[in-house]
């Protein structure tokens, strides 16, 4: 008893847990409460239960909405049926399972690559893309507005990082001119980028890139299942699959379930099989997870209603959107972006859309560049016309309650 009062008197003040507990933006995000909502409920399709009350889900990326379908729910049950719940390790310590052999060889297939490998995020595939390809000394040339996961890996690669201006060809041929022609290089870019909605311009990249023989990688998790030829992605939308060396992607958008992958020819899987900490350190895959992606991709195929749907739906909500005179920043995709600039405006907007009943995202500054604060909405096969007309008269509302008017408006 005594030794442990004096203990607690000798102890000092851990500093790093203190500075936690005392964080300004946790506190200003617990108070204004804009994140991390509870839906209690969800049913097929894009209305749900949220602390009690019907939301209509405006910003989740389940592109086809195949998440509740019969075929991708039954594969992800009988999956756990035959093989349980988890490999519980990594495939290099406890072997590949006929399930995660089987998800590559399809996704290989389908994508036009010789080669994947499935990890249990995309985030965890994005950094295992840079991490280990590219080494000290090297050089990364990354596109501005890339996702967090691709800077992680960037980062642990240990390679020179060097960043072009958002999607700006000139500035990507200036960094490219300035490196000295026998450093090692790889280019990355997103397919679509996830806040902007903007789809790279791959056949001009591709060229620097043989120009300056620089390795291409991009992050495709908004351009599967959305562009090219059955949702084959952004590269297959350009026509220039063989000229990318890395295609990432994720399975939590048009895939609706988790993980990620990798594709590329057969030399470079393996040697990112041998070298990558997030593949080798990391535990494989589910089997429900796995199954799922699997059957999605499998309907995804047999099913193109679904495409053709998010398209009519894209299509519709840009059209609405335009009319209201919102800033979309450009964007051709179902990733929407609602541009308003403000972080209080955006705010408030955010909130009243909820009270109103429609769940958005709020992306601000510096997740986004300073003065592109915004709504972050995602079109889905699954929203309905009157779903999408009736968030149009709430995004109004919301905007004259903030006293916002949109730019195309003024
Ligand atoms: C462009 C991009 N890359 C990577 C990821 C990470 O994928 P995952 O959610 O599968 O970890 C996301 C997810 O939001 C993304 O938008």
């Amino acid at each position: 008893m005594l030794k442990s009062i004096s203990r607690l008197f000798a102890s000092k003040q851990r500093s790093v847990v203190a500075r936690a507990r005392a964080d300004a933006a946790t506190k200003l995000r617990l108070r204004f409460d804009p994140y991390y909502h509870v839906v209690d409920s969800q049913q097929a399709g894009m209305v749900m239960t949220a602390e009690g009350r019907e939301v209509v889900m405006m910003c989740s990326n389940e592109y086809l909405g195949l998440s509740h379908h019969a075929a991708v729910r039954r594969a992800a049950q009988a999956a756990i049926d035959e093989w349980g719940t988890s490999p519980c390790g990594s495939r290099l310590a406890n072997g590949s399972r006929a399930y995660h052999v089987e998800l590559e060889e399809d996704l290989a297939e389908f994508l036009g690559k010789e080669a994947c490998h499935v990890s249990t995020a995309g985030y965890l595939a994005q950094m295992s893309a840079l991490s280990s390809f590219n080494r000290r000394k090297d050089a990364i040339i990354a596109d501005k507005s890339i996702h967090a996961s691709l800077w992680d890996g960037a980062r642990l690669s240990g390679a020179d990082i060097e960043r072009f201006a958002h999607e700006d060809m000139a500035s990507l041929r200036a960094v490219l001119a300035k490196l000295p022609a026998d450093q090692p290089k790889t280019v990355v870019v997103d397919g679509v980028y996830s806040m902007e909605g903007h789809v790279a311009s791959l056949p001009e990249i591709c060229d620097l890139c043989d120009e300056h023989g620089a390795a291409l990688v991009v992050d495709d998790c908004h351009g599967f299942g959305v562009l090219g030829r059955e949702g084959r992605g952004t590269a297959d939308h350009h026509g220039c699959t063989a000229r990318v060396d890395l295609l990432t992607g994720s399975f939590s958008k048009s895939l609706a379930s988790t993980g990620g992958y990798l594709a590329g020819d057969k030399a470079t899987i393996e040697y990112l099989r041998t070298s990558s900490q997030q593949i080798i350190f990391s535990a494989a895959i589910s089997p429900s997870c796995a199954a799922a992606a699997r059957a999605a991709l499998r309907v995804l195929r047999a099913e193109p209603e679904h495409l053709g749907r998010l398209w009519e739906n894209t299509r519709y909500f840009h059209g609405l959107l335009t009319g209201i005179g919102v800033d979309t920043w450009g964007s051709p995709t179902p990733a929407v972006p609602i541009v308003i600039g403000e972080k209080e405006r955006c705010y408030f907007i955010w909130k009243s859309l909820m009270d109103q009943g429609f769940f958005t995202v709020m992306s601000i500054a510096p997740g986004v560049p300073e003065g592109k604060d915004m709504l972050r909405c995602a079109v889905s096969a699954l929203h309905t016309r009157e779903q999408l007309d009736r968030f149009g008269d709430a995004l109004v509302v919301a905007m004259k309650k903030a006293h916002y008017t949109p730019p195309g408006a003024r």
